[in-house]
């Protein structure tokens, strides 16, 4: 249900399919699965409905997390229940962080980079805070249009050990696109057209792309990379701002 709207994406008024929404979930939970993956899960509490997108909750790193704290106030309480699970899974380095950060929403992982958004959620300042903590260099990118406003609906990590993205440069301010292709001048450039359908909002596991399936101009360029790409229909979450990525946090040990 949206029930507040704090994204572009967002309209209350637009009516939410609930079992259709539960469905769209359930499917990518179990094409996980089916791939061999282990997924977790954290339990929905009542008032929190964008806590489906668990991405925000947290990054981790080595087995390191860094918890998030939220921009808006009608998030702020999903930081708590991402907190007690990774204590209750016996996480041993957590950190609450003093600025705020909305996990990997704004926070992605490579080999060499933790590349990390800005512009309409994290702040700048959570950056030096990932950088002390991880002990990884974090590359601070500027998002300019507000229907992109979370690093992760702009730019997806393929390949964590090669280094390899695709990403959309329109969402990003002139000298982060430099900085991009200077970084990733092989990297994959997403149009217009799918980026819109929030294509970027993507998982690899480095050789499945779990991407929304409408972004349908990505999947020749995916597989001409060697990738196998595997569209998912989570039109309802769409209407919360997310899809593939935002409702996946990935627990890199
Ligand atoms: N409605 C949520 C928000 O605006 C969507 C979050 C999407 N998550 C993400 N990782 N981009 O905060």
């Amino acid at each position: 249900m949206v029930t507040y709207s704090i994204n572009p994406w967002m309209d209350p008024a637009k009516p939410v399919d609930l079992p259709l929404a539960m469905t769209q979930w359930e499917d990518l939970r179990d094409r996980y699965r089916a791939l061999g993956h282990t997924v977790e899960l954290l339990e929905p509490l009542p008032g929190l409905p964008d806590m489906v997108y668990a991405a925000n909750g947290a990054t981790v790193v080595d087995g390191r997390v860094l918890l998030a704290r939220f921009a808006h106030p009608e998030r702020e309480g999903e930081a708590a229940a991402h907190h007690d699970w990774f204590r209750s899974a016996g996480y041993a380095s957590v950190h609450e962080p003093a600025h705020i950060n909305e996990g990997e929403g704004d926070f992605a992982v490579t080999s060499s980079y933790v590349l990390a958004g800005r512009g309409f959620r994290s702040s700048p300042l959570s950056h030096g805070e990932a950088q002390e903590f991880f002990g990884r260099p974090v590359i601070g990118l500027d998002l300019v249009d507000p229907r992109y406003y979370h690093l992760d609906t702009a730019l997806s990590v393929l390949d964590d050990a090669t280094d390899d993205v695709m990403y959309y440069p329109g969402a990003f301010s002139p000298g982060s696109r430099a900085v991009l292709a200077r970084l990733f001048p092989d990297a994959l450039r997403a149009t217009e057209r799918d980026a819109a359908f929030l294509g970027l909002n993507a998982v690899s596991d480095g050789r499945h792309v779990l991407l929304p399936q409408a972004a349908v101009g990505l999947f020749e360029p995916l597989r001409d990379r060697g990738y196998e790409p595997i569209g998912m229909d989570l039109g309802e979450l769409l209407k919360g701002g997310g899809s593939v990525k935002c409702c996946t946090q990935e627990l890199r040990s």
